[in-house]
């Protein structure tokens, strides 16, 4: 008796029938994942059903928080397998909230079956914060150039010191890594949307330029120190060690990434975090060395006005997202990003004292 399956007849049927099943699979999913909408506005969203095979079926809004919207009706009655639904979001509170499908039968594909609403208490305060985020974005990258050209002018990096650039540039190269990480590695994207399935991704295109851009800007003063006057200048012990602690932090990050202890994307994480406190240290050296010299020659007070510019338009822009979307927890709750800047803005106003009160004989004879 001959055979009729054979094995690659049998492999063949099989691939055929999970091709079937995989395309005639329940699907639901929505017009839009993103939904802005003014505060007491409705707005509304299409729903799409698709090859439904267990009916009747319920389905189910789920609205995280349900003091921010409400939807026209909480469930839908699924009677036919293809059938598009028109639903009404009321914006009842500024904040964000989702709104997440959910089908008592269980073979349903849901992955695109979500809603993200933010609502707003005035659309034209989005439009504004956009364009303050555009001006600081702007203000911070042309922020390296006074320093630049200041060394140019003089031939001499004598004042500018050299902590405060091994900092930098440590700094933006591992911001500069953990924007790209984030942005264009698949198996990291994944990742990040596996532990928050409905989030966006963090880092945006300019959060790139502007990381990739100061790494650059940084290496471009750091060649300056290489040909101009610098006297006796050199990385203090100090500064060595603390980067040989985050060097060794790192490395041991990597080793852990590497053997899978850890994953990719918490090493990523590992090297903000590293940013985030040279961040808060870097300008200290430069603040003790202007002391010590009892002058702010060689130090641009052009860059410090220009990050002080863009430090107060980020919080700026905190405070009117937190007023939009009644979201002061965001500030107070999470002080790293509204502390930071902070932290910056003071130490610019430290440095602008210095530059034309404390040290201000000392300083006009070069500069200004
Ligand atoms: C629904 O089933 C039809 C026929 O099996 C198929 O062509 C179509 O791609 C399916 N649609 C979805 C969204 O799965
Ligand atoms: C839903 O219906 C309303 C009123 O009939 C209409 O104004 C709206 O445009 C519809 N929504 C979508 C996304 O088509
Ligand atoms: C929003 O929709 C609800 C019902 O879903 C309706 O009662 C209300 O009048 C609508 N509000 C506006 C501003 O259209
Ligand atoms: C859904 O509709 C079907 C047919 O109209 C009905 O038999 C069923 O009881 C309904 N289910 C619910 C939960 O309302
Ligand atoms: C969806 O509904 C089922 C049954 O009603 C429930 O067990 C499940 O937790 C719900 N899923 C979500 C994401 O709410």
């Amino acid at each position: 008796m001959q055979r009729i399956f054979t094995r690659r007849k049998l492999l063949i049927i099989l691939a055929l029938v999970i091709n079937v099943l995989q395309t005639t699979l329940c699907d639901i999913s929505v017009s839009t994942n993103d939904l802005a909408i003014q505060l007491d506005k409705n707005d509304s969203f299409i729903l799409y059903v698709r090859n439904h095979t267990s009916l009747p079926s319920l389905i189910v809004f789920d609205v995280q928080h349900t003091d921010i919207v409400r939807v026209s009706s909480s469930s839908i009655n699924i009677t036919n397998p293809n059938e598009n639904y028109n639903i009404t979001v009321e914006a009842i509170g500024a904040g964000h909230s989702e709104i997440v499908v959910n089908d008592t039968s269980s073979e349903t594909n849901l992955k695109n079956a979500y809603v993200r609403v933010t609502v707003n208490k005035i659309p034209e305060l989005d439009t504004f914060s956009l364009v303050i985020g555009w001006i600081y974005f702007v203000a911070w990258s042309i922020s390296f150039y006074p320093q630049i050209y200041i060394n140019f002018k003089r031939r001499s990096v004598v004042g500018l010191n050299f902590d405060f650039l091994a900092l930098n540039l440590v700094g933006f190269t591992l911001y500069g890594i953990f924007n790209l990480g984030l942005y264009f590695i698949p198996e990291i994207k994944d990742e990040y949307s596996e532990r928050y399935p409905r989030g966006l991704n963090p880092v945006q295109v300019n959060d790139i330029v502007f990381a990739v851009h100061a790494a650059a800007a940084t290496i471009i003063t750091i060649v300056q120190c290489f040909f101009y006057e610098r006297s006796d200048q050199r990385i203090s012990i100090t500064a060595r060690v603390i980067l040989g602690l985050f060097g060794l932090f790192l490395f041991i990050s990597i080793i852990l990434a590497g053997t899978d202890v850890i994953h990719w994307l918490d090493f990523l994480y590992y090297c903000s975090y590293v940013k985030l406190t040279i961040t808060l240290i870097k300008y200290i050296p430069q603040a003790y060395m202007n002391y010590k010299r009892k002058s702010t020659v060689g130090w641009s007070i052009g860059n410090i006005f220009l990050d002080f510019t863009g430090g107060i338009l980020s919080m700026l822009q905190m405070i009117v997202n937190s007023y939009n979307y009644d979201d002061w927890v965001s500030i107070f709750g999470d002080p790293t990003k509204f502390g930071l800047g902070l932290f910056s803005v003071v130490f610019d106003i430290f440095f602008i004292i210095q530059h034309y009160v404390l040290y201000r004989h000392t300083s006009y004879d070069e500069q200004s």
